[in-house]
């Protein structure tokens, strides 16, 4: 069941106190967050295809982020408001969703924690409800603002230093939400189910992506999952086909029919959490394994302050970088196994 819980500095706190407890973290001051000037991963999740997996991805994708420690916001950008059901958030709970945050004013004045819900150690969800249709319907309040298809990509830049990896699941159109999504994300992902018209959705899809992508004007790469794959000839063939037509684009590993998907979803937990240890959670590790290995890149950094004479201060001057910032001594990389010392 999800908690509402209290969300800023102290989960920062409670980061380091658990991942690095040999760090005297009460004598200096200590950052954690995205590298500054790169943007958060951020992946949207689309197929205008209705049930082919999106939800079930985002929210099985997002969970194993955040168990493998990484700061994780799943986005629900559908009015049908499935992430909340299927995270066991009860919607008529949901006082601001989504949309509410992306009209607000994008400034210190904006709090978060009115917006999110800690689901669980570093899982936090931006819910959406139906209101969401209102919201980009004609006259409704974000078609109303200038930067209407911008203000994901807005709110995300004030929350980025926040998470580490952020996943939108996107309506089964493309409206405005998707669009906003779109513009946000640094990827898309598109699940494909392995069925009868799979390669003609794809397709389809794939083109549509790509016209709104040139529309906006960044290059954003696109990957395939397969998924509700079923072991049968015309499935597999339907694979291969997919495969031959759009190459390393399409993700190695499949996600298969599993059941326990099904009865995850309607308990209200990620699979990680509802059965650990089955095949239909190891289909979504290989999936996180083979997306972290695409994207190489260097371990978030902890900027450690000038403290007097903390572990932390000493490591940050042996191995970290000189700070622009005067206060900060230098930056670790919680991979960095210096001195036996784990982050
Ligand atoms: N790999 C899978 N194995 C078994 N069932 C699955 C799998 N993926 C999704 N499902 C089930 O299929 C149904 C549709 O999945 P999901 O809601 O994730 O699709 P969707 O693309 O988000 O749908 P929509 O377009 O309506 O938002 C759900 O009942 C879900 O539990
Ligand atoms: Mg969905």
């Amino acid at each position: 069941m999800g908690i509402r819980g209290r969300f800023g500095l102290l989960k920062a706190r409670d980061y380091l106190q658990e991942n690095a407890p040999s760090l005297p973290i009460k004598k200096g001051r200590l950052f954690i967050g995205a590298k500054r000037g790169c943007p958060l991963r951020t992946f949207a999740i689309v197929n205008q295809k209705g049930g082919c997996g999106k939800t079930t991805t985002s929210i099985n994708l997002a969970a194993l982020y955040a168990r493998r420690g990484l700061r994780t916001l799943l986005i629900d950008m559908d009015p049908q408001a499935h992430c909340a059901a299927g995270l066991g958030v009860p919607e008529e709970q949901i006082e601001k969703n989504i949309g509410d945050a992306m009209v607000a004013n994008h400034d210190d004045s904006l709090d978060k924690e009115e917006y999110l819900w800690e689901i669980s150690r570093n899982l936090h969800l931006a819910p959406s409800t139906m209101m969401l249709t209102a919201l980009e319907a004609p006259g409704g309040a974000l078609q109303n603002m200038p930067d209407r298809d911008r203000r994901l990509n807005s709110l995300l830049r004030l929350w980025g230093n926040d998470f580490d990896r952020c996943v939108i699941d996107c309506p089964p159109n493309i409206g405005l939400l998707t669009y906003n999504a779109l513009r946000a994300a640094t990827e898309t992902l598109i699940p494909v189910e392995t069925g009868f018209f799979s390669l003609r959705g794809a397709r389809k899809q794939r083109k549509t992506v790509d016209a709104l992508v040139a529309r906006i004007g960044k290059p954003l790469p696109c990957r395939i999952i397969p998924s509700i794959h079923r072991p049968s000839p015309l499935a597999r063939t339907l694979l291969q086909r997919l495969q031959e037509t759009f190459g390393e684009e399409v993700s190695p590993t499949v996600i298969r029919d599993h059941e326990t998907l099904r009865e995850a979803a309607s308990f209200g937990q990620p699979v990680c959490e509802f059965a650990p240890g089955s095949d239909a959670e190891s289909d979504f590790e290989a999936l996180v394994n083979w997306l972290e290995s695409i994207h190489e890149e260097e371990a978030p950094i902890v900027e450690v302050a000038n403290g007097t004479g903390s572990r932390a201060a000493e490591l940050a001057l042996r191995v970290g970088s000189q700070s622009r910032q005067a206060d900060i001594i230098g930056r670790i990389q919680p991979k960095e196994e210096n001195d036996g010392a784990k982050f």
